[in-house]
């Protein structure tokens, strides 16, 4: 899950200094002023003022004060919860609740609380009578006419937009004798509320290269703060809506637990996360900048077009987002959705979250942990568009392992190799299939492969010692497929002096070839050559060796690419696997090999007295150990261009 490898444009654009030109007007956020396309709301134990105080103490009973503001009209009413702490309740504590023009409902542990409020108290809950409380007074005056009232003040807080709010009473000795409010106030002591978050912002694009939006929660650091856990609860509308991507930042020491209800979303989160109901299993997020700049840009990185909204919230241990209609009914075209799109959204959202898939230039790969396959019931098997294409099954994976031009893999969308996971229920008498389209991203880099035969089948990682050895350069790159050339490739065994095998498009070492690869395609271009590697004069085989590649771009812009391979040395005279040459030379073939490998042995003796760029073709070069015959069947051997060679 999340990115599995960085655009690379974007970093080599940054490593330029230049803005990306498709993103140079950038996206400037602003105050999101229409209806929020979110509902934010966060715990925080920390109030805009509050104060507390022992002025109540021996008066009989505790007196908490609330007081609250809105921003904007809420549409829920006001919760409070009252709660006695570990004594149990005091003799007849007492709530003043002021908010105007508001609904609320308290529930309190405490039969005995006296409610006095202006609210509108839900559920036949009634304030009790008492002194009427002063209208439109300032903070100085409600808290002097409490002290009057009640001859002491237990705790004062002012809140601005809660959604909940959870009072704990109880009196404190050790609280100061007055009640003066300060700002920022931490009244963690008293209560914990959950508070709306109005200050969103958001900006578009407007250059409608996608329908893709970023909602983006910065946590705050708080530098004292021994907050490692966070709930995120999270929840969509009923249309299944895709093509968002939900970003969480924070500090990084941070593991996020997101519940999720009925959202196709993609994550980006920074440290750790998991996925309650889906698996306990902790993944790891990613490295997310900081700064507000850095998130805008890494949202549009990952081709969104818009920022939905941008918060910035202070740290909090539960966060609730629910994402709402509107916005995404207007940024996303209406997709006709199936009947029962709620039955069909858990198995898709899964596997949109969990990305399985893994792309190179010429593959695609698909592995999920059973484990995580847990809640969907009765999967029978996966596969792809192409419905012959079906994964395999072990203990623990489904794996499906693919050429792109397979199965029914679509790349007419740049740097995307599409398809769809079809997944087949057996749900009651009917069996049922959930298709997930889904989008590949295919690295922009170099990729290199060793092929023991030139059809470049079956790749692999070893090197086999006297044998022909094929490689196979290659990389997308839509822009100019013809600007992108193979630099040079190189050979390099611990101990030894590297070699340069190819340069330029040329074969630079004796028993190197360059081979036509076949013509690009959908801007991938591709380079072969083959080589043979001989036992060293030592005769000491070494375990392992290494490939390395650049291809350029003519402006100097280097992709580089090494493979690391292990050294196979079970050269046997007739390896029937071999290609062309032992069919091809038949039985003069083991007096040649015979020969060849006499000739290795000079030739390494040769390339220590000359610079390697003089190196001259083995044939053409080496002394005539063997016979003018077998000199003649490898030149006209029009398969097997890579005669022996030795390496420094
Ligand atoms: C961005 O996404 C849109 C549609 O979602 C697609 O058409 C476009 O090719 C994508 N662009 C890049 C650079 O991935
Ligand atoms: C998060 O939720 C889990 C399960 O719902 C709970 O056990 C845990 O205490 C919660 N963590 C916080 C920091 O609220
Ligand atoms: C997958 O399962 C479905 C439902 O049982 C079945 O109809 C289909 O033939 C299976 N596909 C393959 C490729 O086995
Ligand atoms: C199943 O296959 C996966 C992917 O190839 C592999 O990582 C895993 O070890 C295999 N599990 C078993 C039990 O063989
Ligand atoms: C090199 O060329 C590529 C496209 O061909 C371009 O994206 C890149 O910005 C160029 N780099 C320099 C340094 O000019």
């Amino acid at each position: 899950m999340g990115p599995r490898a960085a655009p690379l444009l974007p970093l080599l654009l940054a490593l330029l200094g230049r803005p990306d030109p498709r993103r140079a007007e950038g996206c400037d956020l602003q105050p999101v002023t229409a209806e929020p396309p979110i509902t934010l709301s966060y715990a925080t134990s920390t109030v805009p003022r509050g104060c507390v105080s022992s002025s109540s103490l021996g008066i009989g009973h505790e007196v908490h004060i609330l007081s609250i503001e809105w921003s904007k009209a809420s549409v829920f009413p006001l919760k409070v919860f009252v709660t006695p702490r570990a004594g149990g309740c005091t003799q007849s504590p007492v709530l003043i609740l002021l908010c105007a023009r508001c609904s609320a409902t308290v529930t309190s542990l405490c039969p005995n609380l006296i409610i006095h409020t202006d609210a509108h108290l839900d559920q036949g809950m009634t304030a009790a009578l008492g002194p009427e409380l002063p209208v439109a007074a300032n903070e100085g005056q409600l808290l002097a006419w409490a002290q009057d009232t009640y001859r002491g003040i237990t705790s004062y807080s002012k809140l601005r937009d809660p959604r909940r709010i959870q009072l704990r009473l109880g009196e404190d000795t050790s609280s100061p004798l007055d009640c003066i409010p300060q700002e920022h106030f931490d009244a963690t002591l008293h209560l914990e509320a959950e508070v709306f978050f109005y200050g969103m912002k958001g900006c578009s694009l407007g250059d409608a290269q996608s329908t893709r939006a970023a909602h983006i929660i910065r946590m705050q650091p708080m530098p004292s703060s021994i907050i490692t856990e966070v709930n995120l609860s999270l929840s969509c509308p009923e249309r299944a809506v895709s093509n968002q991507i939900l970003i969480l930042q924070s500090q990084a020491n941070l593991t996020w637990s997101l519940s999720v209800n009925n959202c196709h979303i993609q994550f980006l989160v920074s440290g750790k996360y998991k996925i309650t109901h889906m698996s306990s299993q902790l993944l790891p997020g990613a490295l997310l900048p900081d700064t507000e700049q850095g998130l805008v840009a890494k949202a549009l990185e990952m081709n969104c077009s818009a920022i939905a909204s941008y918060s910035t919230i202070p740290a909090s241990t539960r966060i609730s987002l629910e994402i709402l209609d509107h916005e995404t009914v207007k940024t996303v075209p209406m997709i006709p959705t199936p009947p029962a799109p709620t039955v069909n959204s858990m198995p898709s959202m899964l596997l949109l979250m969990l990305q399985p898939w893994k792309c190179t230039d010429e593959t695609m790969e698909i592995v999920i942990d059973r484990s995580h396959l847990q809640p969907i019931k009765d999967l029978v098997n996966i596969t792809l568009r192409d419905i012959s294409c079906q994964a395999e099954k072990n203990a623990t994976h489904f794996m499906l392992r693919t050429p792109l031009s397979h199965c029914g893999t679509s790349l007419e969308d740049r740097g995307h190799a599409n398809n769809e996971l079809i997944l087949n229920l057996a749900q009651g008498a009917v069996p049922q299939s959930v298709r997930v389209a889904f989008k590949c991203k295919i690295p922009r880099e170099l990729f290199l492969r060793l092929f023991p035969t030139d059809n470049f089948e079956r790749p692999q990682t070893e090197l086999e010692v006297n044998k022909e050895a094929f490689v196979q350069a290659s990389m997308r790159w839509e822009d100019h497929p013809a600007d992108l050339q193979l630099k040079e490739c190189w050979l390099a065994v611990p101990g030894r002096e590297p070699v340069l095998l190819v340069q330029g498009g040329e074969a630079r070492s004796a028993g190197v070839a360059v081979l036509e690869g076949p013509p690009s395609s959908h801007g991938r271009k591709i380079w072969r050559f083959c080589f043979t590697y001989a036992v060293p004069e030592d005769g000491r085989v070494p375990f392992s060796a290494t490939l390395k590649c650049k291809a350029g771009l003519q402006n100097n812009t280097i992709f580089e690419k090494v493979l690391e391979v292990t050294v196979k040395d079970s050269w046997r005279p007739l390896n029937s696997r071999g290609l062309g040459l032992a069919a091809v030379l038949g039985i003069t073939f083991g007096a040649f090999l015979i020969g060849a490998l006499l000739t290795a042995g000079l030739w390494y003796i040769y390339s220590h007295t000359r610079p390697i760029s003089k190196l001259q073709p083995v044939s053409s070069t080496a002394p005539a150990s063997e016979s003018s015959s077998t000199n003649h069947s490898i030149g006209s051997t029009q398969s097997t261009p890579c005669s022996t060679s030795s390496m420094a």
